[in-house]
Order: structure tokens, then sequence, then C-alpha cells
């Protein structure tokens, strides 16, 4: 059965989060657009504007080290002017609450930590925080050795926009242990993820006894692949969309609206 996405399957798509005791949660950009994060490929989405082989790939970082360097300290200093969204905070109630909650999220924004450990308060924010399959924003790597370390972020507005005149080139500082140029820890395109992240989310998606999937338009492996293994394991797929996407027809209840409105009522105790 496929939810149109009334009252009736918000209730029913509740009663089933409710009931369950391990629940996986995959989210993507749609999450944290409220939040004022750009999205990839909705209306106003980054890869709209921008050609993802000109900065988002090992080669374009190996041809122009600037330019990506440059975009990349953009995006660090819009999402550290951000902070979650109410759809963050009731994900982040959500899994700090009696549930195992595994929440595996495409987006390299470091929101879901943010709201853990605002929700957390005193307490350990752990459980609130996300397996990054597609890295970090916050961290920087070096190109050759691996070295991470914690990203400098830039004040809010002080780096111009890639569409500014004289925009954001940059080049990129050394590592500090090999002197390789340092890149920001995002796993680009033609990379392969984390193997072990992987088979974590897989695991989680086959062995929940239900899945939620918030924000992303499904098109994009291995990421996409975490409901489907929950699908195929036969377990219910709760989605949260402003619109259908390929997960739809093999969604058990699919919720359209934003996140920030629908994920406090589905969620909420
Ligand atoms: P996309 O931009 O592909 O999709 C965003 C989805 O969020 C769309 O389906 C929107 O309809 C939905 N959406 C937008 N605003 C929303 C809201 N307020 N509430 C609910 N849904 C909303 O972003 P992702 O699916 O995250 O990868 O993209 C996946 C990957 O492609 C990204 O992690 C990135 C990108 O290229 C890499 O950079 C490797």
């Amino acid at each position: 059965m496929t939810g149109s996405g009334g009252t009736r399957d918000l209730e029913e798509a509740r009663a089933v989060l409710a009931a369950a005791e391990r629940v996986v949660v995959l989210t993507g950009s749609g999450i944290s657009a409220e939040a004022g994060v750009p999205t990839f490929r909705g209306a106003g989405g980054l890869w709209r504007s921008h050609r993802p082989e000109e900065l988002a790939t090992p080669e374009a970082f190996r041809r122009d080290p600037a330019l990506v360097w440059g975009w990349y300290r953009w995006r660090r200093a819009l999402v550290g002017a951000c902070r979650p969204n109410p759809g963050h905070v009731a994900l982040a109630a959500f899994a700090l609450g009696p549930r195992d909650v595994e929440i595996v999220t495409q987006n390299v924004d470091g929101l879901h930590q943010r709201a853990a450990q605002d929700a957390a308060a005193d307490g350990d924010p752990a459980a609130g925080f996300p397996t990054e399959l597609h890295g970090s924003l916050l961290r920087d790597r070096c190109s050759r050795c691996d070295r991470r370390t914690d990203a400098e972020i830039p004040p809010p507005g002080s780096v111009p926009g890639p569409d500014d005149p004289g925009a954001a080139d940059q080049a990129p500082p050394r590592c500090v242990s090999c002197d390789a140029p340092v890149r920001p820890d995002v796993v680009w395109f033609g990379e392969a993820l984390d193997a072990s992240s992987l088979e974590h989310a897989f695991e989680a998606a086959r062995e929940a006894d239900a899945c939620l999937v918030v924000g992303t338009s499904a098109l994009v492996y291995p990421a996409a692949g975490v409901p489907r293994a929950a699908v195929a394991a036969g377990r219910p797929v709760i989605e949260v969309n402003l619109e259908p996407t390929p997960l739809t027809p093999y969604a058990t209840f699919s919720l359209q609206g934003s996140a920030g409105t629908i994920l406090p009522r589905v969620l909420g105790g």
C-alpha cells in the first residue's frame, strides 16, 4: 500500500514508528532546506547552477584546487550560520528516546549533531549522531596522507559566493604532516563511500522494524539503496518529502510536505 499523505496516513505512520523498537532513518538535503542549506536538485539547488564535475570530484580539485577550496569555504560559512530546524529537533528527540534509532545521513552539514547536542542538554547526545555516508563539511582531510582535522568555519557572510564578482577562489592550506593540499572530508563523485559506514547502514535497514526516509531525491546510490534494503526485507518504509521520488512506489506511507512540519507530528510523543 502506498499512502497518499493524508492525516490518516500520518496517524498510521506515527503508530508504526511508535510501535517500532528499532528504526533506521535516512536523511537528505531536504531536511536541512528549511534551515537555509541549499539542496542539490530542487529549486535553488546547488546542481542547478553549478556543475558537480567542476566542484565535487578529485579531478576538479587537482585541476583547480583554489576554485574547489573557495566553493567549500563558502558552503562552510553558509552552514555555520544555520541552526537545526524543527525537523532536526524532532528527530534528535526521537533518537534520544527509548528506541534504538539509527540515523544515516547523506548530509555533510553537521546539523543532526547540533540538534542532538541541544536536545541532550547535559546528557549524552551520541544516540542522535548520524552515520555520515558522504563525510562532513566540518572536517578537513589531507589529500595524500588522509590526516583529519576539524575545519575552520569562516564567520557567516565572510566568504563571497561563487556567483559574486571576484569570488571565492582561495588556495587550500597544506597538511602539517606531509605538506600536500588539504581538502574537505567529504565524498566526491567517483569516490568510494566508507565501507564500514555503508555496511552499518545496510545492516540497520535490514534489521529495523521501520525505515523513515526524509528529504532525499532517492537518486544517488549507494545511499538510495538503504531504504531499498528495508523494502527488500519487508520493513515498512515511511517517506517524507515535498514531492514523489523513485522510492515513493515502494513506500508504505508517503507523507507529502516539509520535514519541519511533518516530523514533529509523526515523531512527537
Ligand atoms: P537532492 O537535492 O537530490 O534532493 C532533495 C530532496 O529533498 C528532494 O526530493 C526535495 O523534494 C526534498 N525536499 C526539499 N525541501 C524539503 C523539505 N523542506 N522537506 C522535505 N523534503 C524536502 O538532495 P539529496 O537527495 O540529499 O552527494 O542528494 C543526494 C546527494 O546528491 C547529496 O548527498 C550530494 C548530492 O550530489 C554528494 O555530494 C556526494
